[in-house]
């Protein structure tokens, strides 16, 4: 199947009006990749639905082409996010296809460099904020309230109706839901629109949220102050969707649960060398949680045989964290005895 909008192939399921335009990078139809080393870890079938294959390398895109094409069809002229990077670099990538301006503000020094390229290339003004994603969030809300541009947070109601639909292609795939899904969660906006979308179909996996264990507030019960993991993507501590999060997880018989950054990296690099998939860290969490957890289920309920991991981002988002831990390159001249020494040493 070759790449088609996202709203195109969803649009009766898609809150849009019939004159908005399409803003759209051909995004969605992610793979659905098998991971026969994770799945014999677990005991049960793991699908990878790599959501870093996404044109700017992250699931933002899907709920970015719908509030922004509804954001050009109400004649928007700017938007603006808060990011710890990956609405970052979609926003900043959308509003540069919709010929609007964008404005992203993020936390200073505590965005992947990738990320960081990604915005400023697509001409975004990038405001780097000396304070955490929580600051940033409250700050452009109210900008959002006191001037005419349009907020793309997953406050936004459009972000989550376009992610939701991560959820359709999974089951168009399968022919019918998971039996569970794992999911790394920050502010909280993709497991919400993820169980919007199985719920949609009729379906009822049983949820599973990581949060990383220095900003895990839904597993703590209250806001952490000064969240920090490695996993920039969900250093959160005040989600925004809290209540509809911990209502989707918790009617789903599911869990929310925390993983520690070392647990979260020796997922990252299992990934990367066992299955040949590169996630960034935030998105291993999913893989490190039913890693660590296992995959618990209530009394009486049969245990999932059949768990969709969602990998949010592309590994090449984030290169420090990825050579941070890489093992040396080796240096060699140019020169076949010398190369073959060091090749088949
Ligand atoms: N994984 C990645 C790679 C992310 O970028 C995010 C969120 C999440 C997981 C968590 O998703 O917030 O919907 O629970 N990134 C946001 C950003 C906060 O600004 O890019 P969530």
């Amino acid at each position: 199947m070759s790449p088609v909008p996202l709203i195109e192939r969803y649009r009766d399921a898609l809150p849009l009006e019939p004159d908005d335009p399409v803003i759209s990078l051909n995004e969605g139809s992610t793979p659905l990749i098998e991971a026969p080393v994770i799945s014999e870890m677990v005991g049960a079938r793991v699908l990878l639905k790599f959501e870093g294959a996404n044109p700017t390398g992250s699931f933002k895109d899907r709920g970015m082409t719908v509030a922004v094409s509804r954001a050009a069809g109400r004649g928007a002229e700017a938007v603006i996010c808060a990011s710890t990077g990956n609405t970052a670099a979609s926003a900043a990538a959308y509003a540069a296809r919709a010929g609007v301006r964008g404005a992203v503000i993020v936390p200073e020094g505590k965005i992947a460099i990738g990320k960081l390229a990604q915005a400023l290339m697509h001409g975004a003004r990038v405001v780097a904020l000396r304070g955490n994603f929580d600051d940033a969030l409250r700050i452009v809300r109210e900008l959002a309230e006191r001037h005419p541009i349009e907020l793309v947070n997953s406050v936004n109601p459009y972000r989550i109706e376009g992610q939701k639909t991560a959820a359709f292609e999974v089951i168009d795939e399968l022919g019918e839901a998971p039996d569970a899904l794992a999911i790394p969660v920050g502010n909280a906006g993709n497991v919400t629109a993820w169980n919007r979308g199985f719920t949609e179909r009729g379906a009822r996996p049983i949820l599973y949220g990581f949060q990383a264990e220095g900003a895990a507030p839904l597993v703590a019960g209250h806001p952490i102050p000064n969240p920090e993991t490695v996993a920039s993507a969900i250093r959160i501590g005040n989600p925004a969707r809290w209540e509809e999060a911990m209502d989707a997880i918790t009617s789903s018989r599911g869990r929310v649960a925390a993983v520690s950054d070392e647990r979260i990296l020796a997922a990252y690099h299992l990934l990367a060398e066992r299955e040949g998939v590169f996630c960034e860290p935030a998105s291993a969490a999913s893989v490190a949680g039913i890693l660590e957890h296992g995959l618990p289920v209530a009394e009486g309920q049969d245990p999932p045989e059949t768990v969709v991991c969602v990998l949010t981002g592309h590994g090449l988002k984030d290169p420090d964290t990825a050579l941070g831990k890489a093992p040396a390159v080796i240096p060699c001249d140019a020169e076949l005895a010398a190369v073959e020494r060091v090749v088949f040493d």
